[in-house]
């Protein structure tokens, strides 16, 4: 058994609330495997771990570079007791959880950009990928899916990549235990998604949210692949939408795309 497979059982194993856990050398990707796990009528809680993913998803059709024996490639499985409208900041909860762990492991301030990435001195590490789904028995189901960059060297990445994103490692010059890792996010998780479905959802977790929230007046430009909507950043509604001013003064809630800082004129 490989020394990752053997860690993760053993330090997830120890989480109460972990139901049933998956752990694949290399798996197409975690969302997918969980998604049949699901349809198969799997519990919640039920996570899905993997060395490496093949055809790892991104958000909007795109790829999650998945090399083996560096990063976290996770999703598991959950059946909220809660209203639909607040599914979807589910997806900011998860950023907001990833930050808190970064911050905890690397010592660095992290800033979540709308809706859920996380960025590190203006570069990505980590990304989230959502899928509202059915189970077997037609329940609502969410895969969260997570990806965090933990001891990769990302001068390896592909050029566009390495531009944009960061590291654990790259921040800190230090090799991190991926399994000890992912067993602080897992418990952090479920100690916040516990005070989400308890406490109102979104405005349950906002100010920890907002404290890492950087884009208040901000000028902005979001594609949500039908149209380019531009403004300026006013709030996060309670549903985790983005708000938006318009320059004619009208407020938009946006409740999906993705978001780009039109940089300001010196
Ligand atoms: C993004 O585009 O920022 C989201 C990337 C999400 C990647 C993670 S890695 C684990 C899980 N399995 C997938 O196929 N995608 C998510």
């Amino acid at each position: 058994m490989s020394t990752y497979r053997y860690d993760i059982e053993h330090k997830l194993g120890s989480l109460q609330f972990i139901k049933n856990i998956v752990y694949y050398p290399s798996v197409e990707s975690t969302n997918t495997a969980t998604e049949k796990l699901a349809h198969g009528g799997s519990e919640e809680w039920t996570v899905v771990v993997a060395d490496s993913q093949n055809n790892g998803r991104g958000r909007q059709g795109r790829l999650w570079h998945s090399p083996p024996g560096v990063n976290i490639y996770t999703s598991f499985l959950l059946k909220p007791a809660l209203s639909y409208e607040h599914f979807p900041a589910i997806s900011l909860l998860t950023g907001m959880v990833i930050a808190i762990v970064v911050e905890r492991f690397t010592g660095c301030d992290a800033e979540l950009k709308w809706p859920n990435d996380v960025l590190v001195g203006g570069k990505k590490i980590s990304g989230i990928l959502l899928e509202l789904g059915h189970d077997s028995r037609n329940k609502p189901s969410i895969v969260v899916g997570i990806g965090i960059n933990i001891n990769s060297d990302i001068e390896d990445y592909p050029e566009e990549l390495s531009v944009s994103a960061t590291s654990m490692k790259v921040l800190t010059d230090t090799t991190f235990d991926r399994a000890g890792i992912l067993a602080f996010l897992y418990r952090i998780f479920h100690e916040w998604y516990t005070i989400y479905c308890t406490r109102g959802g979104f405005n349950g977790i906002r100010d920890h949210y907002m404290q890492r929230f950087k884009m208040i007046g901000r000028h902005v430009h979001i594609d949500n692949g039908a149209e380019r909507i531009t403004g300026f950043v006013k709030d996060i509604d309670a549903y985790g939408g983005l708000v938006l001013k318009s320059t004619h003064d009208e407020t938009i809630h946006i409740k999906s795309g993705d978001v780009h800082v039109i940089p300001e004129r010196e």
